[in-house]
C-alpha cells in the first residue's frame, strides 16, 4: 500500500498496554510488527515476519533470559536487533528486520521506518503533568480510512446524531477555532439536557456531569486530540490516538487523565464506581464514533453544509497537502 502521511509520528501503545514479557502485535501502515517489554521495560520491536519461513513471530513467545521472541513454527530465536539467538547468545548480522521506537516514558511512539516529518509532539506529556492517569480505554480497530476516521474528532456537527444518547448535549456552540500550522486549539460548550433517573442510575459518572460543561480541544495532527472537559469536579483529560493500520483500517484508544476532587470520593467506592462509569462512557463513545464512521458510504461531494465545518476543511487540507 502506499503509506499515509510518511514521517508523522505515531503513537503505537501507552506502556501499561504491553504486558511483560508478551509478543504485542500491531499493524503500522500495511506492516505487522511484534512489541515486547521485558521486566526493566526496555522496548523491542520487529518485523512480524519470521525470516525463515514467514510465521508471525507475534504467535511466539518471549525468552526472558535473552530478552528474545521465540518462532511459533521451528522455534528459532531472534533478539531485538533481529540476530539469531543460540545458546542464550546473539550472532551475526540481523536477519530479521527491527523497527525503531521512540520510547518517552509510557508513551511508545514510532515513525514507522520513515524519516521524520514533525517532531514528537509534546502535548500529551505536558498536559498531562500532576494528572492522575485512570486508565487505557476503547482501543479499536476501525474499518475505515485514516482520513475519515480523524475528520470525526474534528466535525462539531456530530453530537446531535452520533452521541444522541449518554450525555443529551442539546447544543455545542464553538466558541473559538485556532489552527496553528499542525495544531490547532477549539473552546466549545456543551449544553445539555437533564438525564433522567434510570441514566444516572445505569451511568453515576452523569450525576458529575452540569448542564453546561465547557470543552477544550487541543489537535497534534495526525495523531493526537486532547479534549478537556472542565467539570465542578475538576478536569477530565481525554487523548484519542489515531495511526492508519492499513489504507482502510485505522487504529483508535483513548489515555484518560483526571485531577478530581469531590466530597463525594469519601464515601468508600464511590471514587472507583465514578472512574469506572466515565470510562465505560468513553469507550461507549468511542464505539458510537467508531461506528458512525464505519457505516459511511464513499465520500462524494457535500450537496448541503452545515456551520463549523470549516475546521474540517482545515484538517482535510493538512492530510492532503502533507
Ligand atoms: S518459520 Fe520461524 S522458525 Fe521457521
Ligand atoms: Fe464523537
Amino acid at each position: 500500500m502506499k503509506p499515509i502521511l510518511p514521517g508523522s509520528p505515531w503513537l503505537i501503545a501507552h506502556r501499561s498496554m504491553l504486558g511483560i514479557n508478551k509478543p504485542y502485535k500491531f499493524t503500522l501502515n500495511g506492516q505487522d510488527y511484534v512489541l515486547w517489554q521485558n521486566r526493566e521495560g526496555e522496548i523491542s520491536t520487529l518485523e512480524n515476519v519470521c525470516p525463515h519461513m514467514q510465521a508471525p513471530l507475534s504467535n511466539g513467545w518471549i525468552c526472558e533470559a535473552s530478552n528474545s521472541i521465540q518462532c511459533p513454527f521451528h522455534a528459532l530465536e531472534f533478539d531485538g536487533e533481529g540476530r539469531l539467538v543460540k545458546d542464550g547468545k546473539a550472532k551475526g548480522e540481523p536477519i530479521a528486520k527491527k523497527l525503531n521506537l521512540v520510547v518517552q516514558g509510557d508513551f511508545i511512539w514510532t515513525y514507522g521506518g520513515y524519516e521524520p516529518r514533525l517532531p514528537i509532539p509534546d502535548l500529551i506529556s505536558e498536559r498531562s503533568q500532576g494528572l492522575r492517569f485512570l486508565g487505557v480505554v476503547g482501543c479499536t480497530s476501525i474499518p475505515a480510512a485514516f482520513l475519515n476516521s480523524i475528520k470525526i474528532n474534528y466535525d462539531f456537527n456530530h453530537q446531535n446524531g452520533v452521541h444522541r444518547e449518554i450525555f443529551r448535549i442539546r447544543e455545542n456552540p464553538v466558541e473559538s477555532f485556532e489552527p496553528n500550522g499542525f495544531e490547532a486549539r477549539v473552546v466549545q460548550t456543551f449544553l445539555r439536557e437533564r438525564n433522567s433517573f434510570n441514566e444516572i442510575l445505569k451511568n453515576p459518572s452523569l450525576l458529575t456531569l452540569p448542564q453546561k460543561i465547557k470543552n477544550e480541544l487541543e489537535y497534534s495532527f495526525p495523531s493526537t486530540t486532547l479534549f478537556k472537559a472542565q467539570l465542578p469536579i475538576g478536569e477530565i483529560l481525554q487523548f484519542f490516538i489515531l495511526y492508519p493500520e492499513s489504507e482502510h483500517q485505522t487504529r483508535t484508544f483513548v489515555l484518560c487523565y483526571g485531577s478530581l476532587h469531590s466530597p463525594l470520593f469519601h464515601i468508600p467506592g464511590f471514587r472507583n464506581a465514578w472512574e469506572r462509569s466515565l470510562l465505560s462512557s468513553i469507550a461507549k463513545v468511542v464505539e458510537q464514533d467508531s461506528g458512525a464512521v464505519a457505516s459511511l458510504y464513499p465520500p462524494q461531494k457535500p450537496k448541503i453544509r452545515l456551520p463549523k465545518e470549516e475546521i474540517l476543511f482545515y484538517v482535510e487540507k493538512l492530510y492532503h497537502e502533507w
